[in-house]
């Protein structure tokens, strides 16, 4: 078992009818009583959750900052950090999934940063965020685990750029979650929400055999239990049991507990980046495209680990080799019964030059070795692209 350190300081509220939880965090929270609720397109509005929470929130100063949108933008980010530092607000509530979320965590580093902090994201030597504004989150969309981690994904489209930041500061300090929002959600966020957490499970369980038993079981758990639910969820979003179960299992599969004492991988999220940010497509579609093709061309450094996940998640029987191999098709069968495309030709006609110039993308940031063993080129990565065309 690896070394590990495991922090979680975010209070989780989760369940329905816990607003009013909400409103006393709240209160404790704000010392000078002014709150800024960051939110998306309009989804909170639609469902009249706005209205009930400004209801709850009647004896705070309130501030909106609406339209950070589904990978969220660092412009508009910096349009929310303009008036967050014109309006002296020290207090965030980020109102929506992890786009929302996580547009919070770089505002949050933003205010206080002398300079352009789009710098931080691309990694300028020496260039950190070094204060953090205090936020909470109510989440809306189970997928991501933003809302007790401390990463973040932000995007650039002038650029067609997709980074990561984070870090101890970007904790939220609490989260509510409440299930019911499920039932709202389009059937494609569902989707994407189950194959989030699935390939963030994947991540770090995928890899090498036996390093933490507890914590493959754990992985295997949330597996099993995402298959186990996935399609339901999609027939019945109202499915309040349904519903819990997907929010918890997308919580436990990114809150930073299943990489402890593990090797993790992250290559499937680090290539889908980038067909995000090429593309516009999905986050989770992206991850669909790309974990399928990973573990083919990765087969036989990850062969010992499928044979295990085919035999315990999917109690599939045979030999290692040919376990391993149905585990691959299992999984992106399990996609396309949730509706994802697992091709990118299916998402696009524009992608002649897209594997090369994630290749060149990768020279360029010196990301030459990816992986559990460090060892997925530019040159793989590129070939695992062209495999997923
Ligand atoms: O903006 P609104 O109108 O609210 O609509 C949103 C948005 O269009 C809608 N939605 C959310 N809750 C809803 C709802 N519609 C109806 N009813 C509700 N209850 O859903 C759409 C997608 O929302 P978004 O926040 O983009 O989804 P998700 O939670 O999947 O977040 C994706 C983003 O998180 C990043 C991704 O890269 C992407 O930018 N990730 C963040 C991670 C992290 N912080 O740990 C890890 C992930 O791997 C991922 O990279
Ligand atoms: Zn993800």
């Amino acid at each position: 078992m690896n070394n590990f350190e495991i922090t979680t300081p975010t209070t989780l509220v989760f369940g329905k009818d816990q607003l009013p939880r909400i409103a006393q965090l709240l209160q404790s929270q704000a010392v000078d009583g002014k709150v800024i609720i960051l939110y998306g397109g309009g989804s909170i509005e639609r469902s009249g959750f706005l209205d009930r929470l400004k209801a709850e929130l009647s004896d705070l100063e309130l501030h909106f900052f609406k339209g950070i949108e589904a990978n969220p933008e660092y412009t508009t980010l910096m349009k929310a950090v303009e008036y967050i530092r014109e309006n002296k607000i020290g207090f965030m509530l980020a109102v929506g999934g992890g786009s929302v979320i996580d547009g919070a965590k770089f505002i949050s580093g933003a205010v206080n940063y002398d300079g352009d902090p789009w710098e931080v994201l691309d990694q300028v030597p020496g260039k950190v965020f070094t204060s953090a504004v205090p936020f909470g989150c109510i989440l809306t969309i189970p997928a991501t685990g933003s809302e007790s981690n401390s990463g973040a994904v932000i995007s650039r489209s002038e650029l067609k750029e997709k980074r990561t930041m984070g870090g101890p500061l970007f904790f939220p300090k609490f989260a509510l979650l409440d299930p019911t929002f499920v039932a709202t959600l389009p059937k494609r966020q569902i989707a994407n929400g189950v194959i989030d957490a699935y390939t963030h499970t994947m991540e770090q369980y995928l890899t090498f055999k036996g390093e933490n038993l507890l914590q493959e079981r754990y992985a295997e758990g949330i597996l099993s239990t995402l298959i186990a639910i996935g399609e339901k969820v999609l027939e019945n979003p109202a499915d309040y049991d349904l519903a819990a179960n997907l929010m918890w299992c997308a919580n436990q599969a990114l809150n930073g507990v299943l990489r402890c004492g593990v090797t993790t991988d992250w290559a499937t999220h680090m290539i889908g980046h980038e067909l995000t940010a090429l593309h516009g497509i999905d986050h989770a579609q992206s991850l669909a495209i790309i974990a399928p093709r990973l573990y083919e061309v990765k087969f036989e450094s990850k062969k010992a680990k499928l044979a295990q996940y085919g035999k315990r998640v999917w109690n599939l029987e045979g030999s290692d080799d040919q376990v391993a191999r149905k585990a691959i098709a299992k999984t992106e069968e399990f996609f396309h019964k949730l509706s994802v495309k697992t091709r990118i030709s299916e998402y696009t006609s524009d992608y002649h030059e897209t594997a090369k110039i994630i290749h060149d993308r990768f020279v360029q940031r010196g990301w030459l070795g990816l992986g559990e063993n460090k060892d997925l080129t530019p040159k793989e990565a590129e070939y695992i692209v062209n495999q997923a065309i």
